[in-house]
C-alpha cells in the first residue's frame, strides 16, 4: 500500500476517489456492526468507517485495533451521510470506507489520553514527550516555529544578510549566567564553555568584514529557570557594520513586523513607541514594560516628606522613596485577606509591606492616616486622581525595590483584574539603559548589557567620575511585557572597550587573558558595527500565545534543568572520566 493523502487533507474534493492513508487510531467507537475510526495525522483527522459490507477482512482487522495503532486504509471517499458531518473538522463533510485495513504496528495503552485536551501533569508529558508531541495543538506550535524560522531567513536574505555558524565549544562569553563546561579530553583539567551567546564571534565576524551577519543560534545559560526561560534555547542573533542605533531599530522593527504579518496575520502599528529606561521603570516599575494596559507607578515621597509612620520615614531617610498604584474600585473588593495576600506577594521581591488607602464616601481611609494627617491624605488624593472606591497601594523602601515590587503587582493586578485585552500585540523599545550597575553581591560594578556595549557619546567623560550615571547605546525590544531581544552599539575602539573593562574591575591581565582576542582584534581595522539578539522561544511563545516557554521547544528541561525523557543530566562511565582525566569528588 501506498500513501496518497494525508488524512487531514482529504475533503469534498476527493469524494469518489479511492485513497490510501496511514496514521494513528485517535479514537475508535464500536457500535457493533461498524466501527468507526478517527484517523490522525500530521495534517489532521479523518472518519474512516469499517463495516463487513465495504470490506470484510478490514472490518475484522479493526475489531482488534486500539487508540495510537499505526494503521494504513484504502478506501473511496463518499460524503457522510446528512446530519452526521462535522462542521469543526476540514475533513467533516466526508468519510472513508475501508476497502482495506493493516496494521502496521501496534501501541501499548498511551500514558495519557491524547484524543482529548485534558490537562495532564507537566511531568508526565515530558516524560512522554513524544506522545505528548503528537498533539495537534503542540503540533501547531511546531508549525508556527517553522514558518517563523522561514520568514527570518528570507527577510534577513532580501537584506543581504549571511547567516554564518559560530562555535558551540568555545570559552567563556559573558552574558551574565554561568557557563555550562565541557571537559578537554586533550588537554585534562581544562574546559570550553558552551556560548552564552555569540557575541564576540559575531563582532569579529565585523571586524573580518561580513557586515550583515545573522545566526538562528542555540545559546546555553546555567541560570535559575522561569517560565520564559530554559538553559539552551534558541536566539536570532544579528550583526551589522557602520550603522548607528537608529539603522539597527528600524531595520529590526521591519523584521519584527514582518513575522507578525506572514506568520500571525497582525499588522503591527508602527514605528513602535520608544521609552527611556529611566521612564519605564519610573511608570512602569520594570524595564519591560507591559504597555496593554494603563495603570502607572506616582510618586508620593514628596508629600510623605516629613511624615511620622516609620516605614515611609525610614525609607526616605535612607535615599528611599514611596510610590503607589491606583486600582480602580477595589476599595471595597480587596478585604484585608486580599491586601495580605498581596503584601505577601510583594515581599517575594523585597518589600517590607503594603499600605493601602481606601477613597470611601467620607474621604481617604487607610490603616496609617493618623500618621500622615489630612494634609498629605488630601494631596494623595489629588496626586492619583482617586474616584469614590478607588484603592491605592503603596510601598516605601530603596528605589529598586520599590520599583520591582510595584511593577510586579501591576502585571499581576492587570491579569487578575482581567484588565489586559490578550489579543493585543504592544511592542516597545527601551532604549538608554544605565552602562553599569553596582552588584552587591560581587562588590563591582557589572555590566548592564554585556561588556561591548559602547556608552553614550556624551558620557565617555564620566568613566572615572561617575559611571553610575553613564547611559549606555543599547536597547531592549518588548511585547506584552516580554523581553524579546537586546543589544547594542558597540565598542569599535580598542580605548573605550579599555575602559569599560577597567570599570568593570578587570584587571588589565583578567582582561587580555578572558578577552585578549578580542581586544587584538579592535587594532586591527574595526569598523563601527552594532546589532541585537531576539530570543526566538520567546517570539514564538507571543506567537502562538503559549504561557511556558516549554511549549515551543520539542524536547525543553524542566525547571529544575533535566530532560525527564532522557534522563539528563545523568553520571557517566568512569571510563569516560578516566579518558578526560578526571577524578569525581562531588561536594
Ligand atoms: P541577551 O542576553 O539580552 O543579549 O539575550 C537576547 C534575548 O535572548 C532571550 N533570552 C532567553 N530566552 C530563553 N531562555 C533564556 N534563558 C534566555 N536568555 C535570554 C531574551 C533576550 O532578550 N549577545 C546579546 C545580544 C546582543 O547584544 O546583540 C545577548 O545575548 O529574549
Amino acid at each position: 500500500m501506498r500513501r496518497s493523502y494525508y488524512c487531514g487533507e482529504v475533503t469534498a474534493e476527493q469524494i469518489g476517489e479511492t485513497v490510501t492513508l496511514m496514521g494513528w487510531v485517535h479514537r475508535r467507537r464500536d457500535h457493533g456492526g461498524l466501527i468507526f475510526v478517527d484517523l490522525r495525522d500530521r495534517e489532521g483527522i479523518v472518519q474512516v468507517v469499517f463495516g463487513p459490507e465495504h470490506g470484510s477482512d478490514a472490518y475484522e482487522t479493526a475489531r482488534r485495533m486500539r487508540s495510537e495503532y499505526v494503521i494504513a486504509v484504502t478506501g473511496q471517499v463518499r460524503r457522510r451521510p446528512p446530519g452526521t458531518e462535522n462542521v469543526r473538522l476540514k475533513t467533516g463533510e466526508v468519510e472513508v470506507p475501508a476497502a482495506e485495513a493493516v496494521i502496521l504496528n501496534e501501541a501499548k495503552t498511551p500514558v495519557f489520553p491524547l484524543d482529548e485536551e485534558r490537562p495532564v501533569g507537566e511531568e508526565l508529558r515530558l516524560t512522554y514527550r513524544y506522545l505528548d508531541l503528537r498533539r495537534p495543538s503542540l503540533h501547531r506550535n511546531f508549525r508556527i516555529r517553522h514558518q517563523a524560522s522561514q520568514v527570518v531567513r528570507a527577510f534577513f536574505d532580501r537584506h543581504g544578510f549571511i547567516e554564518v555558524e559560530t562555535p558551540a565549544l568555545t570559552r567563556s562569553t559573558p552574558e551574565g549566567a554561568r557557563d555550562y563546561l565541557v571537559p578537554a579530553r586533550l588537554y585534562p583539567g581544562q574546559f570550553f564553555a558552551l556560548p552564552q551567546s555569540p557575541q564576540l564571534f559575531k563582532q569579529l565576524l565585523m571586524v573580518a568584514g561580513f557586515d550583515r551577519y545573522f545566526q538562528i543560534v542555540r545559546c546555553f545559560r546555567d541560570e535559575d529557570l522561569r517560565a520564559e526561560r530554559q538553559p539552551e534555547f534558541t536566539q536570532i542573533d544579528v550583526e551589522m557594520s557602520f550603522v548607528d542605533r537608529e539603522d539597527v531599530l528600524v531595520l529590526m522593527e521591519e523584521l519584527v513586523a514582518t513575522i507578525f504579518r506572514e506568520v500571525k496575520g497582525v499588522e503591527l502599528d508602527r514605528p513602535f513607541p520608544r521609552m527611556k529606561h529611566e521612564e519605564a521603570v519610573a511608570r512602569y516599575g520594570l524595564d519591560k514594560p507591559d504597555m496593554r494596559f494603563e495603570m502607572f507607578l506616582g510618586d508620593l515621597s514628596d508629600l510623605c516628606a516629613r511624615t511620622a509612620f516609620r516605614p515611609f520615614a525610614d525609607a526616605l531617610a535612607s535615599g528611599g522613596q514611596v510610590k503607589g498604584i491606583t486600582v480602580q474600585g477595589k476599595a471595597e473588593a480587596f478585604s484585608r485577606k486580599i491586601i495580605d495576600d498581596l503584601t505577601e506577594f510583594v515581599k517575594g521581591f523585597g518589600a517590607k509591606g503594603l499600605t493601602p488607602f481606601r477613597m470611601t464616601a467620607g474621604g481617604l481611609q487607610s490603616p496609617v492616616a493618623k500618621f500622615l494627617g489630612p494634609e498629605v491624605l488630601e494631596g494623595l488624593v489629588r496626586r492619583f486622581e482617586l474616584g469614590a472606591g478607588d484603592l491605592l497601594l503603596t510601598i516605601g523602601d530603596s528605589p529598586a525595590v520599590v520599583a520591582e515590587s510595584l511593577g510586579r503587582l501591576r502585571v499581576k493586578l492587570g491579569l487578575e483584574l482581567g484588565l489586559i485585552d490578550e489579543t493585543l500585540i504592544r511592542p516597545v523599545w527601551v532604549t538608554d539603559f544605565p552602562l553599569l550597575e553596582y552588584s552587591e553581591e560581587e562588590k563591582r560594578h557589572v555590566a548592564v548589557h554585556h561588556p561591548f556595549t559602547a556608552p553614550m557619546d556624551e558620557h565617555l567623560s564620566l568613566f572615572e567620575s561617575a559611571p553610575e550615571k553613564m547611559r549606555a547605546k543599547a536597547y531592549d525590544l518588548v511585547i506584552n511585557g516580554h523581553e524579546v531581544g537586546g543589544g547594542s552599539i558597540r565598542n569599535h575602539d580598542r580605548e573605550t572597550q579599555q575602559k569599560v573593562f577597567d570599570a568593570l574591575g578587570f584587571s588589565p591581565e583578567q582582561a587580555r587573558e578572558r578577552f585578549g582576542f578580542l581586544l587584538e582584534a579592535l587594532e586591527f581595522g574595526t569598523p563601527p558595527h552594532g546589532g541585537i539578539a531576539f530570543g526566538f522561544d520567546r517570539l514564538i511563545m507571543l506567537l502562538t500565545g503559549a504561557d511556558s516557554i516549554r511549549e515551543v521547544i520539542a524536547f525543553p528541561k524542566t525547571q529544575r534543568a533535566q530532560c525527564l525523557m532522557t534522563g539528563a543530566p545523568a553520571a557517566v562511565d568512569p571510563v569516560q572520566l578516566q579518558e578526560l582525566g578526571l577524578r569525581l569528588h562531588v561536594i
